[in-house]
């Protein structure tokens, strides 16, 4: 079996023009223009770029792009006080606060500082919460694309084996979450976890999220299966630094029936999906 190429670039962009189109009716209807804050905290290269592409596509789609740029020696007082004042700012609907902080930071504390109705992220524990009860959450960027890939694939995914390979908070456990809601039977796997080709050979779904480059071999993928790979791994080969995913693309696109390639899979889903959030989060601020 040759694998059907999943093209994340492209339903990107449809997701995107759907939310450009859904603010500028906001806008004409009701005078309402989406606002996203961005705070970025010291100079991490990777999240700077992550940072600008996510300014440059909230202005695209006609949002307003807020970018809070501190240096890396910023108290844990001074950041809350900024996330206070965003709280409290009409304009702004969604809040994400860039990681990781400086190691001087606690995490957790900052994120659940945020509004859970701005946390665009869906890192807040409430929005934790209300994801793992079923309840209407902010649901995390990244999980939420792998699943609108899926769903796109599959239609309902009622009943199918899911293996979700790593369980951070970011990805991992909201993604697991999700395919419970489409009723599909969920193994999590990590890095403790027994005979983990086999578990993986189970699978029709496997959604890859543990940074190992290409540590997914195509012998582990059950005939036919959907592999969405979140992996963004840099590597050194040829001579050249080149971007693999946590699955080893040429020999599980042999096995199967449709694969995320990296980088255009799961990527380019994550940004659209945080639009799309800052949307709900705008529509659900105006009732
Ligand atoms: N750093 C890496 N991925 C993410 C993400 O999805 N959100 C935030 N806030 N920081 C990140």
């Amino acid at each position: 079996m040759v694998a059907q190429v999943i093209d994340g670039k492209a339903f990107a962009a449809k997701v995107r023009a759907q939310v450009a189109d859904k603010v500028a009716k906001l806008k004409e209807e009701h005078g309402i223009t989406p606002g996203l804050a961005v705070v970025l905290v010291g100079e991490d290269p990777a999240s700077q770029v992550y940072v600008r592409s996510k300014g440059k596509q909230t202005v695209e789609v006609g949002m307003n792009s807020y970018e809070h740029k501190l240096d890396a020696e910023t108290s844990e007082q001074d950041l809350l006080a900024l996330i206070d004042k965003l709280n409290n700012d009409p304009a702004v609907h969604g809040i994400l606060v860039q990681l990781p902080l400086p190691k001087h930071l606690n995490e957790d504390l900052v994120i659940n500082a945020i509004n859970p109705a701005k946390d665009v992220d869906g890192f807040h524990i409430s929005n934790v919460g209300l994801l793992a009860t079923g309840q209407k959450a902010m649901v995390p960027c990244t999980p939420l694309g792998c699943l609108m890939m899926l769903r796109d694939q599959h239609g309902s995914l009622s009943g199918m084996d899911a293996v979700v390979i790593g369980r951070s908070n970011i990805v991992g456990k909201p993604m697991a979450q999700l395919l419970l809601g489409d009723s599909c039977t969920v193994t999590i796997a990590h890095s403790r976890t027994r005979n983990l080709p086999d578990v993986v050979r189970r699978a029709d779904i496997v959604v890859a999220a543990v940074g190992r480059p290409e540590m997914v071999p195509g012998d582990w993928i059950k005939e036919g299966a959907t592999v969405i790979d979140v992996g963004i791994n840099r590597i050194e080969r040829d001579g050249k630094t080149r971007l693999v995913g946590d699955v080893d693309y040429a020999s599980a696109a042999e096995r199967a029936g449709a694969i995320t390639p990296v980088p255009g899979g799961v990527g380019p889903m994550t940004i659209a999906c945080l639009l799309a959030n800052t949307l709900t989060a705008c529509c659900r601020a105006n009732g």
